[in-house]
């Protein structure tokens, strides 16, 4: 069933992927018009369908009202548009002529051009299991000016009410998962920093506001950029929503003509029908799939001197902490911030990406030497994209920044970024980035971006707008020529924490690091807003010390430890002052954390309860034929009774064995009653329950 087909006489494509199908039509003018997004259909029902679905036209609409494939600007389409051109001679409406199509695998090309102007577009759609890629692709042989270019329109089914979910955010508390009723008109969710931000994030799911975790209809639009963005949802009276979206802001223009082709980001669409917990599982699915570069690998527990030892990196300490952080049997090691140049503190040295001689007086061989002697993989942090003014680059290479001619060139966190759009910044970069790795051995980066774009200028090009993108794909063109060169290894996403976390990055990452705030508590809101689109896989969680850096919030080692252990765990804290009867508790966690990992890591996530509350927070993976299920509370009132937990996922014919109590559960009784949890009284109190099926 699954696959595409193009019914000739009708002028339609049926597009059926793992969860539903996707159609489309040729309009009588040519232009694509969406027909159908949903439950499985065949061929012949969606043939009777586009009989069904009569134009809305009174004489103000326009006849396609809001069923454009691509929402062109035009004519008499007047809904938000997602692709608006301007042709040299002033000509703004596109009119659309079908040439050919072609169907490779799963993977559909739909060739047009415009009926009189030498510009050409493709709308391409490819099925990646339950997910639908889409994404456009505009040449021409004369200059055109494409004021924007979205990778795709998605029209939504007509319902009775409409609900949005999304995530907002600010530096240390990103990812907060919003749901609300959808308003009528046009909602933007978007970043014009640059980057993807930690304020917004590039995806949104749409019900009809019934949905809950385990029941109804939920479709789900995500896009794989890094850079700014832009997602519109539009309501109209007419009762229809659509989701439109792709890179680039208002404001910023790209150019298209002989030698310069337009290819945009993939917008990744999905329908499920089993509530949101199935809608965030098929997603997992698919970033596992198709969008992480090694799905298949275990994470490693890692160690980060960030907490710890702040910018006071020296040779002895991080020897010592790497001592310690072996003990614990921590698989990689990585030093932060403050290695090289003159980087004592963040005012200096970024840009200058030579060791610094007075911490590490024979350069950084002998500790990656020492990390590996200890039998871990060494890493180091870098943030290439920018440049202290008191810096070596800077004073030799003032007009590497964006800047504009007569502005001042603000700056946030003391730092400007450097134009990557420029070849000679990226090759500078490559340079420098290919001869550390290569030199040092070194397994693993933490790629970090500590700032968004400010006075966004290239004087002296003439299409400086083209930076926006262009900045983003240099990025992304590094990374992908680094992990060629270099096969071991294996990189983090960091931007300020989770400023930079998006399905394009994912696609050339190993993992994100999910906030700077390490806090347990506002981790597991955090995490739960990440998990939403986002698998644990790829989710870096650190324990750090108490009290917390942000938020000055003191928290059990071991509640501190089962939060961080439902991603991927690493230690942050300054583990060489931990007491014996901390390390002994991390010593066993550790262990506990490889063990579970797998199932952690590459499992199905079911959220049980999620953290409205101060009250019970629940999730559970489920991975074969294993379950590890997280409970936390945070505080306990009342003396309330503790009640069952139910399960999901279990297979309700067989049982199932906790190893650590020897209960054994019966999967019925465990998906309609529950399991007892037996969490410790007080406040603070968590667990992490292993359940094995048995035969
Ligand atoms: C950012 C990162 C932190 C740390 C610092 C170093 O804030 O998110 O984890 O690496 O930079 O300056």
């Amino acid at each position: 069933m699954a696959g595409i087909s193009f019914l000739d006489e009708h002028r339609i494509w049926v597009l059926t992927g793992d969860s539903g199908t996707y159609a489309l039509r040729l309009g009588e003018d040519d232009a694509p018009i969406h027909l159908y997004w949903g439950p499985a259909l065949s061929d012949a029902d969606v043939v009777e369908l586009a009989g069904k679905t009569l134009p809305w036209w009174d004489g103000f609409n326009d006849p396609d009202e809001g069923l454009g494939e691509l929402a062109a600007d035009g004519g008499t389409r007047y809904w938000t548009p997602a692709l608006q051109v301007r042709f040299a001679d002033g000509t703004r409406a596109l009119e659309w002529r079908y040439e050919d199509h072609k169907i490779t695998g799963g993977h559909l090309r739909i060739r047009f051009a415009d009926r009189h102007y030498p510009l050409r577009i493709t709308l391409h759609y490819r099925l990646r299991g339950a997910v639908l890629e889409r994404w456009t692709e505009l040449s021409a042989d004369v200059d055109v000016e494409v004021v924007r270019a979205d990778s795709a329109t998605w029209a939504l089914p007509v319902f009775e009410d409409y609900r949005l979910s999304h995530v907002t955010g600010r530096w240390a508390a990103e990812t907060q998962l919003r749901r609300t009723p959808a308003p009528h008109g046009e909602t933007v969710f978007a970043s014009r920093r640059g980057i993807t931000s930690h304020h917004a994030n590039p995806w949104v799911m749409v019900d009809d506001g019934t949905a809950t975790e385990r029941h109804g209809e939920v479709y789900g639009v995500a896009l794989a950029w890094s850079g700014s963005w832009r997602l519109t949802t539009t309501r109209s009276s007419t009762g229809r929503l659509t989701v439109s979206g792709g890179f680039g802001q208002d404001g910023v223009v790209h150019r298209v003509g002989p030698g310069t082709p337009l290819t945009t980001p993939v917008s990744a669409g999905l329908y499920t029908g089993g509530g949101f917990g199935a809608a965030s599982r098929a997603w997992h699915t698919y970033v596992r799939a198709h969008v992480l570069p090694h799905p298949e690998e275990l994470r490693p527990v890692l160690y980060n001197s960030w907490e710890a030892t702040g910018f006071d990196v020296t040779e002895g300490g991080q020897r010592a902490l790497a001592e310690r952080a072996a003990a614990l049997r921590a698989e990689l090691f990585v030093l932060d911030d403050g290695w090289f140049g003159a980087r004592t503190g963040d005012h200096a040295g970024l840009g200058d990406w030579h060791v610094n001689r007075e911490r590490f007086p024979d350069g950084l061989k002998p500790l990656a030497g020492a990390v590996h002697g200890l039998g871990m993989r060494f890493g180091l942090w870098v943030e290439p994209e920018m440049v202290n003014p008191d810096s070596d680059l800077y004073r030799t290479h003032p007009d590497w920044v964006l800047h504009h001619p007569h502005r001042r060139r603000s700056q946030l966190r003391r730092q400007l970024v450097l134009n990557f759009a420029r070849p000679d910044v990226a090759a500078w970069a490559h340079d420098w980035l290919d001869r550390l790795v290569g030199e040092h051995g070194i397994d693993f980066l933490k790629w970090d971006m500590n700032r968004p774009f400010s006075e966004a200028g290239w004087p002296g090009e003439d299409d400086q707008d083209r930076l926006w993108v262009e900045h983003t794909r240099a990025v992304y063109a590094l990374l992908d020529r680094l992990r060629a060169d270099h096969p071991g290894l294996r990189i983090e996403a960091c931007a300020g924490g989770g400023g930079r976390i998006d399905l394009g990055v994912l696609a050339r990452t190993d993992q994100v690091w999910t906030s700077d705030n390490t806090d347990a508590l506002d981790r597991l809101r955090i995490q739960h807003g990440y998990g939403q689109l986002y698998p644990a896989g790829a989710m870096a969680a650190w324990v750090t010390d108490n009290p917390n850096f942000v938020t000055a919030r003191s928290v059990p080692l071991r509640f501190r430890f089962h939060v961080a252990m439902a991603g991927v765990l690493g230690l942050g804290g300054d583990i060489v002052r931990w007491s014996a009867e901390d390390l002994a508790l991390a010593h066993e966690l550790v262990a506990l954390y490889k063990d579970i990992r797998p199932v952690v890591q590459h499992g199905a996530l079911y959220r049980l309860r999620p953290p409205v509350d101060d009250g019970l927070v629940a999730f559970q993976y489920v991975h074969g034929d294993r379950v590890v299920v997280f409970a936390f509370r945070q505080a306990a009132h009342f003396n309330a009774p503790e009640r069952p937990l139910r399960l999901e996922g279990v297979d309700s014919a067989h049982r199932y064995l906790d190893p650590d109590s020897g209960h054994t559960h019966r999967g019925a009784v465990l998906l309609a009653h529950g399991l007892p949890l037996g969490l410790p009284t007080g406040d603070f109190s968590s667990a992490v329950v292993q359940l094995q099926q048995k035969i």
